[in-house]
């Protein structure tokens, strides 16, 4: 429990049925050592009043942005600096939709926008208005942004019927307050760099040779990274995803672009994760005008890229590098020759023919293979979760 002592939790209280169970967490919160300040919804205070929150908290609570001035309400973002940690419990699909939005139409969604402090939600709903497409879209919306989710539990629900969305129990949200607070310390002061997405090599002034990356596996790598404490920078081919709060983006587009930002960055991190789908081959002679349509075959000639992982290898001296392969066919063979090749220290195989794994899906497939040879293989799993899982393989072999 030492995890908590002195932490400052902002925990948001919201107008859902299981705000009562909130009372529980703030109990224990302040039982393992944390300072607990209570934020309530105008909602909430239908369900639990503010006077129970004050006295289990031991801190006043604030209920409106409106009112007199107190301790913590000298100013509207007062709270928001002074977090360790915002906790909403229970996260209704209302408030998650703000957060999503961005609006800060009270104080509880004032604070979350003007905090630098992770935020963990709790969400706490109806099984239909969980699964409601809108609800999905903002919590993945929010959890891209690296927001915590503590995933709702299944079971008998206030309304009546059973399915997802219940409030997990108040010890539980406790120990993932304190598995964050773990983890955070886990990569503090190390300096990680993880590559992602494809890159576009060009043709002429419009057209380009690109694949079918969409950065999602290395997006989670740099975001988990960057939960866990790191300082990260992610080097990022073209990608549809928004870049990870705190995380430095550096935007490229070729293969040779990527190179100059790595290899500029290279000198100074602990760590490399290349995750990125660099193309092997670029055109030779890319055109100054856009190649107007006349002859019945166009020839482009391609010339081999510079191999960045190789070079890496070779100029290596603190650093864990750490590559991907993505194959269709015999992956461990070709896995094992690149991490001897590149002089690697650990390589995530993928076969990006199976169903589920590869480029462009929310999940993967991977073999963890490191330099001792060693195979160890995942079930298929989120992006994100594996994000988890090759970071504490990456940290066990430092
Ligand atoms: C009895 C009752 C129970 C409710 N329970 C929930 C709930 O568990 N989860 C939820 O998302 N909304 C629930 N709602 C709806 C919210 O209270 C409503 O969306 C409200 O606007 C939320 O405001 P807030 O997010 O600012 O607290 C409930 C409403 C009532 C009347």
């Amino acid at each position: 429990m030492a995890m908590l002592k002195d932490k400052k939790i902002v925990l948001g209280v919201t107008g859902g049925i299981a705000a009562y169970k909130a009372v529980e967490v703030a109990s224990r919160l302040r039982k393992a050592g944390a300072e607990v300040h209570v934020i309530m919804t105008k909602g909430a205070t239908n369900f639990v009043t503010e006077l129970t929150f004050r006295e289990i908290s031991g801190n006043p609570v604030t209920t409106t942005m409106w009112g007199e001035v107190t301790q913590w309400n000298v100013e509207h973002i007062a709270l928001a600096n002074l977090a360790d940690m915002v906790l909403i419990v229970p996260a209704t699909a209302n408030l998650i939709a703000k957060a999503a939005c961005g609006m800060a139409d009270d104080m509880l969604t004032t604070t979350l926008l003007a905090t630098k402090a992770p935020i963990v939600y709790a969400p706490a709903m109806n099984s239909n208005m969980y699964t409601n497409p809108l609800t999905q879209e903002n919590i993945s919306k929010l959890n891209n942004l690296g927001w915590n989710m503590i995933p709702p539990a299944s079971g008998h629900l206030a309304c009546g019927i059973n399915g997802v969305g219940r409030l997990p129990e108040p010890v539980d949200i406790v120990a993932f307050v304190e598995n964050y607070f773990a983890k955070t310390a886990s990569m503090a002061g190390l300096k990680v760099l993880v590559t992602a997405a494809g890159t576009y090599e060009p043709i002429d002034p419009v057209r380009y040779i690109g694949n079918r990356s969409s950065g999602k596996m290395g997006y989670a790598i740099a975001r988990e990274a960057k939960k866990r404490g790191a300082e990260v920078i992610l080097v990022s081919g073209p990608s549809a995803l928004t870049p990870p709060e705190g995380v430095r983006t550096i935007k490229i587009e070729s293969a040779s672009s990527m190179r100059e930002a790595v290899l500029a960055e290279y000198p100074s991190v602990d760590i490399v994760i290349k995750a990125a789908a660099v193309a092997d081959y670029r055109v030779k002679n890319v055109s100054d005008h856009k190649i107007k349509k006349k002859d019945e075959e166009l020839v482009l000639h391609l010339e081999k890229n510079p191999d960045i992982l190789k070079e890496l290898g070779e100029l290596k001296q603190k650093q864990t590098l750490v590559g991907f392969a993505a194959e269709t066919q015999k992956l461990i063979d070709y896995a094992k020759e690149k991490i001897q090749k590149k002089n690697l220290d650990m390589i995530i195989a993928n076969d990006v023919s199976k169903p589920g794994a590869g480029f462009n899906t929310d999940t993967n497939i991977i073999k963890i293979i490191t330099r001792d040879g060693n195979i160890e293989e995942l079930p298929m799993a989120s992006k994100d979760s594996l994000a988890g899982e090759i970071l504490d393989r990456v940290m066990k072999l430092r």
